[in-house]
């Protein structure tokens, strides 16, 4: 049987994909945000998780305004690093596990979560940054070391899907990844975030208070987190915060009851704040 034995919590902001593609980490500015990802990068290589189940958001890359799949899953066999406007990141190019992702898709759509099946897709930074902080430096020649099922969430064109959705959701992938007769160790990354405001007049927001809060709940009061509406989103973390709802389809996939094993917290990295955390399940 498969087995969901972790979950990241992790940010993806695209200046921190070019520090790593630029040899740049090691700069004042640079350095801190990267510090705290080296527990992450030795945690990752002890687990080494057979497969990553990834939800992260596209970014007008893939989806416009033309189509707008609330929960898009990734059926293709691999995923190249797409073109945001400086070329694609030379990072690999992401392998699936294909076999478990139709197996995922079965088993969500028969328990009514109508995911949209994708066969074919490029990923934008919202995949490829979680994967390089937590991997470190890769070439277009090197390979992951964990094949990777991306779930892609609309959060970008109103309306995303509420937190309780989300959450619920993770519950739906934890049962199909137990359905899926191999035994593999699965690790299931939440993405985005933390609070920040790319547009108009609150462009630049960052809300310190509120990311802790959501970082310590997301442990202690999963259900109690998932039920916060949008709008506090909105408020509270920015427009771009809203991104934060992926993180709770990590944690649903999670037990109720897990232990916090890393956490990483940096202000500013562009115009974000940088959140990570990692949390296990207790029998893992
Ligand atoms: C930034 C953050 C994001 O989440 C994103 O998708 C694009 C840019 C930023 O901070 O610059
Ligand atoms: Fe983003």
């Amino acid at each position: 049987m498969a087995r969901i034995t972790a979950g990241v919590g992790c940010s993806h902001v695209p200046a921190i994909g070019v520090a790593m593609d630029t040899g740049i980490t090691d700069q004042p500015y640079w350095q801190p945000v990267f510090k705290g990802f080296e527990k992450s990068r030795e945690w990752i290589k002890e687990k080494n998780p057979d497969v990553i189940f990834l939800v992260y958001n596209d970014h007008c890359t893939v989806f416009d305004a033309s189509c707008i799949p609330t929960f898009a899953l990734g059926c293709a066999a691999e995923f190249a690093p797409a073109d945001e406007g400086w070329g694609p990141r030379p990072v690999p190019v992401v392998k699936n596990h294909q076999k478990m992702a139709s197996h995922i898709a079965q088993s969500l759509i028969l328990d009514e979560f109508d995911i949209t099946i994708m066969n074919e897709m490029e990923v934008d930074h919202g995949l490829t940054v979680p994967l390089s902080v937590m991997y470190g430096d890769k070439t277009p020649e090197d390979e992951w070391p964990a094949l990777v099922i991306p779930l892609c969430v609309n959060v970008v064109q109103y309306p995303a899907p509420t937190g309780n959705r989300c959450y619920n959701l993770g519950k739906a992938i934890r049962r199909a990844v137990e359905s899926f007769d191999e035994d593999l160790n699965v690790v299931i990354f939440g993405t985005g975030g933390m609070s920040h405001q790319l547009q108009y007049k609150r462009a630049g927001l960052i809300n310190q208070e509120w990311d802790t809060a959501f970082l310590d709940r997301l442990t202690s009061d999963p259900v109690g987190l998932s039920q916060m509406p949008h709008v506090e989103y909105l408020r509270e973390a920015g427009s771009e915060g809203v991104e934060m709802v992926m993180w709770h389809v990590m944690r649903g996939a999670l037990d109720d009851d897990v232990t916090e094993v890393h956490r990483h917290y940096h202000v500013p990295a562009s115009n974000t704040a940088v959140g990570h955390i990692i949390l296990e399940n207790k029998a893992s």
